[in-house]
């Protein structure tokens, strides 16, 4: 867990200036040869002060020379809060029985797509809880279909709609999904065991294989972990990191873990690091996965907006290159209430899209809007410029 003494929390960072400064320097050149070992991440992933403000700056300029200074667009469509899962963590778990539930009508889903289209986002993801049912199946394939048709295939349509077998994984490629989310969580599987019921529901492995499998069948795979979580430690996140990097991601969303009080892991909000330090050590986790993996596409995550309304910038500011700007349709966005004060509640998205433009202009970026910016990574990889598994 993040120990406030010993070898985990108050390490060699915070005690040691000197040594860190030090360490610094060797690392920058370690990262001129392109290598991290994992020693050198967990290094990084200590660092405060001048040292942060030092690696924020070596992660802004790979992200500049690898893909640049655009930041792309991904209208997000919250579409169903319904969930079978009861991941310890999370407001919408099914055993969740103060949650209103809701579940948007694929009219509804299709013209926040052109919405989308009309704000020129190009890319729209579209999420929900975990339900595993032929009725879902079918359901997603034909909005699939209805999507692309309404929108003339304008669009890049994600999939975040969590765990299901490679056939149903198939059907939604062909029906014209090109990109999937599925977050690890955390790519320690005792921690994933912690965080997660034993009902035999929730498996690490099998977490792992769904992975695989959207990477195999040829979808732009996206994974991602929490931040800060209980019983999570530096090494976890360096794993992570690893993690990320050897199973050949293409991208990446993460965020600091925000804890919900009717969820079963707030009674363990005692072992958390402050807002602040979960809100920074996700910044260095963004900027060391951009060092790391310069090519691919890394989304500044909703839950930091939760602790620093800027804190989407700063994530732009550091690596990450996506923003997910959130077009569910007002009345049902407050009900998909992953954790508590999440952010964006109360706009409309017609707000969110003027003052982002704004906003991503203030942090040096410019805005890709129009663009489908597909994972640079992804396009390397089927080509075979960069290694497959
Ligand atoms: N804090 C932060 N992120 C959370 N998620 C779920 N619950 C929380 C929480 N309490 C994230 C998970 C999930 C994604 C949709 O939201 O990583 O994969
Ligand atoms: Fe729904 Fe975790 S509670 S996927």
């Amino acid at each position: 867990m993040f120990r406030r003494s010993g070898g985990g929390w108050n390490g060699s960072g915070r005690e040691n200036g000197t040594f860190i400064s030090d360490r610094m320097k060797a690392i920058q050149n370690i990262i001129k040869n392109r290598i991290l070992s994992e020693e050198d991440i967990n290094s990084l992933l200590r660092v405060s002060g001048y040292d942060q403000h030092l690696l924020f700056e070596w992660s802004a300029q790979v992200k500049k020379a690898h893909v640049g200074n655009k930041v792309y667009f991904r209208g997000l469509i919250e579409f169903s809060n319904c969930c079978a899962r009861d991941c310890l963590y999370c407001g919408i778990r099914k055993s969740n029985k103060s949650a209103q539930r809701y579940n948007l009508s694929d009219v509804e889903i299709i013209e926040a797509a052109c919405f989308a289209l009309d704000h020129q986002y190009a890319s729209i993801v579209i999420q929900s809880g975990e339900i595993c049912n032929r009725y879902f199946t079918r359901r997603i394939e034909r909005l699939l279909h209805k999507i692309h048709r309404k929108t003339n295939n304008m669009l890049r349509v994600t999939l975040s709609v969590g765990e299901h077998d490679k056939e149903t994984y198939r059907r939604w490629f062909e029906a014209g999904a090109q990109r999937y989310l599925l977050r690890i969580e955390t790519s320690n599987s005792n921690l994933y065991t912690r965080i997660h019921p034993n009902d035999g529901r929730h498996s690490f492995q099998k977490r792992l294989q769904a992975l695989l499998n959207l990477k195999d069948i040829g979808y732009q795979t996206g994974t991602g972990v929490m931040i800060g979580l209980p019983f999570q430690t530096y090494e976890d996140l360096a794993a992570d990191i690893l993690f990320m990097r050897d199973i050949n991601i293409d991208m990446v969303g993460m965020g600091p873990y925000i804890g919900h009080s009717a969820t079963p892991l707030w009674e363990h909000r005692h072992l958390l690091l402050t807002p602040d330090e979960r809100f920074d050590l996700t910044l260095r986790m963004i900027a060391v996965l951009r060092l790391v993996r310069p090519e691919i596409n890394i989304a500044a995550a909703t839950a930091l907006q939760a602790i620093d309304k800027m804190g989407r910038e700063k994530a732009l500011k550091v690596g990450a290159n996506v923003i997910m700007p959130n077009i569910t349709p007002g009345p049902y966005r407050n009900n998909y209430k992953l954790y508590d004060n999440k952010p964006c509640t109360d706009e409309n998205a017609d707000d969110c899209t003027s003052c982002l433009t704004a906003r991503i202009a203030m942090t040096g970026n410019e805005t890709g809007l129009g663009e489908w910016g597909d994972s640079a990574f992804y396009r390397l990889r089927r080509v075979g410029e960069v290694g497959n598994i």
